[in-house]
């Protein structure tokens, strides 16, 4: 069998443009299935812009986007994320007052799941505590459960967002920035937990922390300037020294 590129997304031509200024660039890019792929790029470089692309919060100047093989370019929001497209610490806002499991019961119930249908008849409420135990459990938050999700620490209520997101049984995850303001043991504490949840799934990270990215990423894209720079494995794209003038340059 010849069948092509297994790829999620495919990206072709995205551009971007606010007052004539391109944020995004006619940007090509493959993600593909199962992959943890890393978008990085000096400030500015139309990371964040290029999720909020991907996610329909932004409609693209020019170019398509597919996933899944179906064109997504005109699709709204709320269409992109009933088909597993979930961007994390955006959509799951943490409620402070409840706790720490009723957050994640909450999201479970949401009306953007694919699997809302399903929380909310009344035979599965006894399935929905098992769940929200086992979301809770998967992230490291069995013994927080019952505390309100304001007092926990910080690095913790990372770990909620990502129980919450989660919930939404996203099949393409995308993280922008899931390690920044982590002191080293919760970076390397999420940086565990996003190897774990990338099983069976999609992850595009946005990330700073380039040892992060050396250490997840099956593929890196360097965007900067809106444009892709260079992609590949993180030997390759390290040693580049397109990569490596961006940076400094960006830097300046
Ligand atoms: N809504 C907007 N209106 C006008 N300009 C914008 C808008 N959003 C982003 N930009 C500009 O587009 C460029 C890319 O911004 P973007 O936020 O995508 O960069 P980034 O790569 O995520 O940067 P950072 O690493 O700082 O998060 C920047 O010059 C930014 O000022
Ligand atoms: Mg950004």
């Amino acid at each position: 069998m010849n069948l092509p590129a297994d790829n999620i997304i495919e990206a072709r031509g995205l551009t971007k443009r606010f007052h004539g200024f391109a944020a995004v660039s006619e940007v090509d890019l493959d993600v593909r299935r199962h992959s943890i792929h890393a978008l990085i790029g000096p400030n500015g470089a139309g990371k964040t812009t290029f999720f909020n692309l991907i996610t329909k919060f932004l409609a693209p100047s020019e170019g398509t986007i597919r996933y899944n093989g179906d064109d997504i370019t005109a699709e709204s929001p709320a269409r992109v994320a009933r088909r597993g497209i979930v961007r994390s610490f955006q959509i799951s806002a943490i409620f402070p007052r409840m706790t720490v499991a009723e957050n994640v019961r909450i999201a479970l119930q949401r009306p953007l799941g694919t699997s809302f249908r399903f929380w909310q008849s009344e035979s599965t409420l006894d399935r929905l505590s098992e769940r929200v135990d086992e979301l809770l459990d998967a992230v490291g938050l069995g013994a927080w459960r019952d505390q309100s999700a304001a007092g926990l620490p910080y690095g913790r209520k990372r770990a909620l967002e990502f129980a919450t997101t989660l919930a939404l049984e996203p099949e393409l995850m995308l993280l922008d920035e899931p390690t920044s303001g982590l002191g080293s043991e919760d970076v390397d504490r999420i940086a565990d937990l996003i190897r774990k949840v990338s099983a069976n799934r999609t992850i595009l990270m946005v990330e700073h922390n380039l040892s992060v990215v050396a250490r997840l990423a099956d593929t890196i894209t360097v965007l900067a300037r809106g444009k892709v720079l260079a992609e590949g494995a993180y030997a390759d794209v390290s040693a580049d020294p397109r990569v490596i003038e961006a940076y400094i340059g960006g830097e300046e």
